[in-house]
């Protein structure tokens, strides 16, 4: 669990908690107007990591959230930073609970590219939701995790080095450390996924930063801009 690699967690958690990352830019602007009214609503949130999502569910009025995180690290911060909220965490893979009552929503922020097999999970998403419920979930867009080597650079630009897209399987990074795994798939076998587990699809976004000013040129450099960062999917049950 990389999340519990101390160098590695350290620079991750300055990343997000400064929200210097996608969340703050890009994945949060798109996602949380996907969720739709939560009010009452009975919530999983998988990967929750420092609980900034099942926090803002809270806020929001939801009427349970269940925070999951299978590291250590994340779940000793999470349970720290939101004593007293009314949220439950549970420190472990999503794959290996048990939940009693169904949730009316899913939730899932920049986790499934650390999952091997999206089919089990998928249909165990399915299996723990009420009839009408939905999952809404982003992660690392294909096209980013086919190659996650980087840009280069030339005479015309910068460019986006995608290959590999259709060789899915594991990927290993350096990314803060040496040795971060995570599995590429394609867009259409992620979707193939969530059809085949019986969901719906309601919605797929691959947001970029619209909202953000750019000085005369600065489109064509700005890596946001190069390739789709990350995708984000409502599905429905
Ligand atoms: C990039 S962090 C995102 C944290 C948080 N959702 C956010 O957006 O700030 C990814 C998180 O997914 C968690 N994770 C990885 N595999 C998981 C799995 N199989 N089940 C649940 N969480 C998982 C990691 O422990 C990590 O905290």
């Amino acid at each position: 669990m990389i999340y519990d690699n101390d160098a590695f967690f350290e620079q991750y958690k300055r990343l997000r908690l400064e929200d210097t990352g996608l969340n703050g830019k890009m994945e949060e602007p798109c996602m949380r107007p996907m969720l739709g009214d939560v009010s009452g609503l009975r919530v999983l949130d998988i990967g929750a990591g420092f609980g900034h999502q099942a926090a803002w569910l809270k806020e929001h009025n939801a009427q349970a959230v269940v925070a999951l995180d299978p590291s250590a690290n994340m779940f000793a911060h999470a349970t720290a930073r939101h004593a007293g909220k009314g949220i439950t965490f549970v420190h472990g893979y999503y794959e290996d609970q048990v939940f009693d009552d169904p949730f009316d929503l899913i939730v899932s922020s920049m986790a499934l590219h650390y999952v091997e097999d999206l089919a089990p999970f998928f249909a165990k998403c399915h299996g723990e939701l009420v009839e009408g419920g939905h999952l809404v979930f982003s992660m690392e867009h294909p096209v980013c995790t086919a190659n996650p080597t980087g840009y280069s650079e030339d005479g015309g630009g910068k460019f986006w080095r995608l290959t590999d897209y259709f060789r899915e399987g594991e990927r290993v990074q350096t990314w803060f450390v040496d040795g971060v795994r995570k599995t590429h798939r394609t867009l259409s076998t992620v979707i193939n996924a969530l059809i085949a587990a019986g969901f719906a699809i309601r919605q797929v976004e691959e947001p970029a930063p619209m909202d953000r000013e750019y000085p005369e040129g600065e489109k064509t450099t700005d890596y946001f801009w190069i390739r789709p960062s990350i995708v984000v999917i409502k599905a429905g049950k």
